[in-house]
């Protein structure tokens, strides 16, 4: 069914919160980046969405560019193990990158792309994620910048997918657990 009402047991961040974390983190990063003419880099697919709003929050001279990775296993755990399926177009030597991720979970997403650009001649190599789950953290690696902190629950729309779909709802919502419990006893 097409109904969401089903699917989400309740939003945990409005369109109107989504905003305002945009704004504020636009303001921190304009602040921040001013003079240093960095490489803006969305990771696909999750965090298309909210990149194009953060970077219109960014009053700063940039390049944009997205890179792919997936880390395989299953679709719940994560294995720890990342493969880089698209790089970036740009040449990041000497440049500063700030990469902008959806969710930082286990964290093995963000310590493997960090450790490549890094090895590619980044100059820096930041974070920022609109959420943040630490409770899941298996990798020690910062996440410099933040929209939220959230708990251990599965949240989908604004980017963020079960089973790649809900990415387009506007807002961010928990999945009703019975969801995924249903999917897993097919
Ligand atoms: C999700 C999310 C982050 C990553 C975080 O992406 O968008 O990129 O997982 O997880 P981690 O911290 O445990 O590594 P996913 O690999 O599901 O791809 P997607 O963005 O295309 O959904
Ligand atoms: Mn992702
Ligand atoms: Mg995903």
């Amino acid at each position: 069914s097409d109904n969401i009402d089903q699917i989400i047991d309740r939003v945990l961040y409005s369109q109107d919160d989504i905003q305002k974390m945009c704004q504020k983190l636009g303001q921190q990063l304009t602040q921040d980046y001013a003079g240093k003419d960095p490489i803006v880099v969305g990771v696909l697919k999750g965090a298309v969405f909210f990149l194009t709003d953060l970077v219109r929050q960014m009053d700063v001279k940039m390049q944009n560019d997205f890179m792919d990775v997936s880390s395989y296993g299953d679709g719940f755990e994560s294995s720890g193990k990342v493969r880089l399926d698209i790089d970036v177009e740009a040449d990041v030597k000497g440049r500063d990158v700030l990469l902008v991720e959806d969710i930082v979970d286990t964290g093995h997403t963000l310590k493997f792309m960090k450790e490549h650009l890094l090895k590619r001649g980044a100059k820096s190599v930041k974070c920022c994620a609109l959420l943040n789950k630490t409770e899941r953290r298996e990798e020690d690696v910062v996440v410099d910048y933040y929209g939220a902190d959230v708990e251990n629950e599965f949240v989908v729309g604004y980017g963020l997918d079960y089973l790649n779909e809900y990415r387009n709802l506007p807002y961010i919502g928990v999945l009703k657990p019975e969801v995924i419990q249903a999917n897993l006893n097919r």
